[in-house]
């Protein structure tokens, strides 16, 4: 089933309780490619992932990891596998290098190659430095590569990180897109899970969307960003009566049809010549005396792919406790 493939699931199934988690998810992975999975929050993303990686059992389907079934081969399928969860694994109180040395002892690395191992790392991620700096000083971002380096330990061949920048700022997360960028040079495939459609578009060759436990699209960032049109520019205005004369000049000026909401008071349309296109339009709104209350270019996010392609908007209503979740996950993980 591999042909080519470090990653291929069908249909995957996963239930909790009357919760369908994975409601026949597919997934086909290239190897030496970033792949990115996204969805909102309790799409079903961890537990792809954690199926994926052997942490807990699937109730139906199959899947292949480096061309070994996770259900008949877990063993072998662990043994070339590193993972990130979505919850950093470091402990505070040790330094980088520590964690690290930790992690190539708990692996059986033995001390010599723990240590030198942790050396490589530090370099790789960029966190030599750092090296010998408790953890619970580091930055947001330097944790996640740190958390990183310790998946990497065994050099695996699939690699899975779980949101690896989620509540990180922009300069962290742009740290942490540049290691996941120098894994796949140096030949490791990813699979990324995601909920900004930004991250996938800068680090996935290709992007599964999933939605309830499914996949709704598999595309690359360019198709997907083509269903939603790629930026738009977006203007909102103090009173219902100005949209008129916005929507003529939106229109005048970019090359797509301008949408309303009259709900939101918002004209948008979509720009290629971006900055040009919102100068134009905030200069002519400005001599016509319209009045605006913010203007500005917006990128399309996960939202605008799911109103593309489901109809509706994101269903932000799904957040069960996280922490609720990780111990029953982990009590599955010892039952499996
Ligand atoms: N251990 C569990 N016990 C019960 N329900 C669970 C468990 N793990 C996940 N679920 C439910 O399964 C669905 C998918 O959850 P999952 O954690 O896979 O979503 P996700 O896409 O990773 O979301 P997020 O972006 O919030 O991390 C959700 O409805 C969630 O509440
Ligand atoms: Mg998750």
């Amino acid at each position: 089933m591999s042909d080519g493939h470090a990653v291929r699931a069908e249909g995957l199934e996963k239930r909790y309780g009357d919760k369908r988690a994975l409601d026949g998810f597919d997934l086909a992975v290239r190897e030496g490619t970033v792949h990115g999975l996204l969805g909102p929050n309790g799409a079903g993303k961890t537990t792809a992932v954690r199926i994926l990686s052997t942490l807990i059992r699937l109730d139906g389907g199959r899947a292949e990891v480096a061309g070994l079934d996770v259900a008949r081969q877990a063993r072998e399928v662990r043994a070339r596998i590193g993972l990130t969860g979505q919850y950093a694994a470091v402990d505070e109180v040790l330094t980088g290098r520590q964690n690290l040395e930790m992690f190539g002892r708990l692996f059986h690395l033995g001390g010599r190659r723990a240590r030198a191992r942790a050396v490589e790392l530090l370099e790789q991620f960029d966190l030599t430095d750092a090296a010998d700096r408790g953890v619970g000083k580091y930055s947001g971002g330097m944790r996640r590569r740190l958390d990183l380096a310790a998946s990497m330990i065994l050099a695996p061949s699939v690699l899975f990180l779980d949101e690896p920048t989620t509540g990180l700022d922009p300069r962290s997360r742009g740290e942490v897109w540049d290691s996941v960028r120098s894994l796949v040079a140096s030949g490791t495939t990813v699979l990324l899970t995601t909920q900004y459609l930004e991250e996938a578009d800068k680090l996935a060759s290709r992007i599964t969307v999933i939605d309830r436990g499914r996949a709704i699209a598999d595309d690359t960032p360019d198709g997907l960003k083509n269903l939603v049109g790629g930026d738009r520019i977006e203007v909102v205005v103090a009173e219902r009566s100005e949209i008129g004369r916005v929507v003529k000049t939106v229109a005048r000026v970019c090359e797509g049809e301008p949408e309303t909401d009259e709900g939101t008071l918002r004209v948008h349309a979509p720009v290629t010549d971006r900055v040009s296109a919102l100068t134009e339009v905030a200069r002519t709104l400005q001599d016509e005396g319209v009045r605006v209350e913010d203007i500005g270019l917006r990128r399309p996010s996960l939202d605008d792919v799911f109103l593309r392609l489901t109809g509706h908007r994101t269903d932000r209503t799904d957040r069960t406790d996280r922490a609720d979740r990780a111990d029953a996950a982990e009590k599955d993980a010892v039952a499996a």
